[in-house]
This record gives structure tokens, C-alpha cells and sequence, in this order.
């Protein structure tokens, strides 16, 4: 899957996103993350790539000339209208379907925008999707950007290299995920469940199932709604609701 990050930041966001699983994820050919400065494609002499609003008001506002022109040579360089995404806080909450749903694009244009915006005649002509990660206001879409390309990544085939557990994690099913241990058996005084340590694979399984459960009634009693739990299940959240 190709990424192309539209941004006058390339450096904030390369960083972060070629390193650790995407980054070797790249490095086998999955992956291809490329950021594209805006500011390359300004046609003023001073590469002045913002302005104020008309009408007034604070801040400046990103033009659409060079958004355009950098969308466009993505755009003619693989031959097509490619999805293309708008980092905003007044975009739709980006969530775990979403991030599937977007893993299944070929290629994705991710644009983020600085100071105070983008004029929106070039958002009407490109974008398709706008999102936002969550209800606050960052001070560009750079980390919203990440935020996105690292989840939607994680959901391309082969990316990681564990296959099962892109699909075993929290929201699967709408559940969070149980709790996990590690070496040693006891720390702090603290053991680990002895049933882990069974091998009895099956009890195991049905042990963090119900984990899974417990903590979701306990932590995102939100998400109950969507997750598919059997009558048993059901009475036990209702009991951890109840504080029992
Ligand atoms: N840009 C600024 N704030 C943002 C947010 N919450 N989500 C996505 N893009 C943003």
C-alpha cells in the first residue's frame, strides 16, 4: 500500500512513521510512506505557501494553489483520482472499521493541514474523506496523519508479521483486549494467573475471553453495545456494572 503525506512538515512525520514495524514493513516492500512538501510546489518567489483570510479574523490560512499542485503530481503519477484524506477536527472520529476499510486502497493521499486551515476551494476539488482523530484541536494534521497511516498499516496483509494478532487486539469484536504477562511468574508479590500457566489451551482461552469481558464492562461499558456476547457474558457485565 503507497501513502502519500501532503504536508509542509516532511521531516516531523518521515521520522515517525519509518521506524520499528513500518518501518521494516517498508523496508520488505509493503509499505511505501512518502511525504510530499507542499512547499516545493509554491509558485511564489518567496515560497510563501500561506495568507490571510479574507474577511478577516486570526491566523493565516494555507493556499490552495500549492495544495493543489502538490495533490496533482501524486495524482499524475499514479494515473488517477487517488482517495484522499483531510486531517480536521471536523471530520468524522477515525476508528478501528475505518482504519480497515481504508487498508483496502491501493493508494491513499493523507493531507494535513498548518495554521489555521486551508482554503477550501482546493479541499472541495480533492478531498474525499475528512477525519479527525478525536474531539480536540491539534496544531496541524501531522500527528493526526500518523495516527491514521499507523493504523491503517497495521491492517495491510503481511505488515504484521504476527498474522493473528492484527485481529486479536482491542475493538476486535468490539472488545478490549485481556490482560497479558510475562516473565517472571511473580513480581512484587505479584503472580501470574495461575490458569496462564496450565497449558490447558482451551481453559486459557475461555479465561481471557471472559477477561476481555470484564475489562471492557469495566473500562469502554460503551462499546457493549456492538459486541456480539453470549446471555452468560451479558449477566456478567451486568454484574461489573453493578459493581459486583
Ligand atoms: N488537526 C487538528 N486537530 C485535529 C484532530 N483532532 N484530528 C485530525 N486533524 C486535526
Amino acid at each position: 500500500m503507497k501513502f502519500y503525506i501532503l504536508t509542509l512538515f516532511p521531516d516531523m512525520v518521515s521520522f515517525g512513521l519509518n521506524t520499528s514495524i513500518l518501518g521494516r514493513a517498508a523496508a520488505r516492500g509493503l509499505l511505501h510512506i512518502e511525504c510530499v512538501n507542499i512547499r516545493d510546489y509554491t509558485k511564489d518567489k518567496h515560497k510563501k505557501v500561506d495568507d490571510y483570510p479574507y474577511g478577516g479574523g486570526a491566523g493565516m490560512l494555507m493556499q490552495a494553489q500549492p495544495v493543489y499542485d502538490a495533490w496533482r503530481s501524486v495524482a499524475e503519477r499514479i494515473g488517477g483520482r487517488p482517495r484522499t484524506v483531510y486531517l480536521t477536527p471536523q471530520g468524522r472520529t477515525f476508528d478501528q472499521g475505518q482504519a480497515k476499510e481504508l487498508a483496502l486502497e491501493e493508494d491513499l493521499v493523507l493531507l494535513c493541514g498548518h495554521y489555521e486551515g486551508i482554503d477550501e476551494r482546493v479541499l472541495e476539488e480533492i478531498v474525499t474523506d475528512y477525519v479527525s482523530i478525536g474531539d480536540y484541536v491539534l496544531t496541524g494534521g501531522e500527528l493526526a496523519a500518523m495516527v491514521v497511516a499507523d493504523a491503517v498499516s497495521r491492517m495491510v496483509p503481511g505488515v504484521l508479521t504476527n498474522d493473528a494478532s492484527g485481529s486479536l487486539e482491542s475493538f476486535e469484536g468490539s472488545l478490549l483486549e485481556y490482560p497479558q504477562y510475562s516473565r517472571p511468574e511473580e513480581w512484587m508479590g505479584k503472580k501470574v494467573p495461575p490458569i496462564l500457566l496450565s497449558g490447558d489451551h482451551a481453559k486459557v482461552d475461555a479465561w481471557r475471553r471472559e477477561q476481555a469481558v470484564i475489562r471492557t464492562a469495566e473500562r469502554r461499558p460503551d462499546l457493549l453495545e456492538k459486541a456480539a456476547l453470549s446471555e452468560a457474558e451479558r449477566a456478567l457485565c451486568a454484574e461489573v456494572l453493578r459493581g459486583g
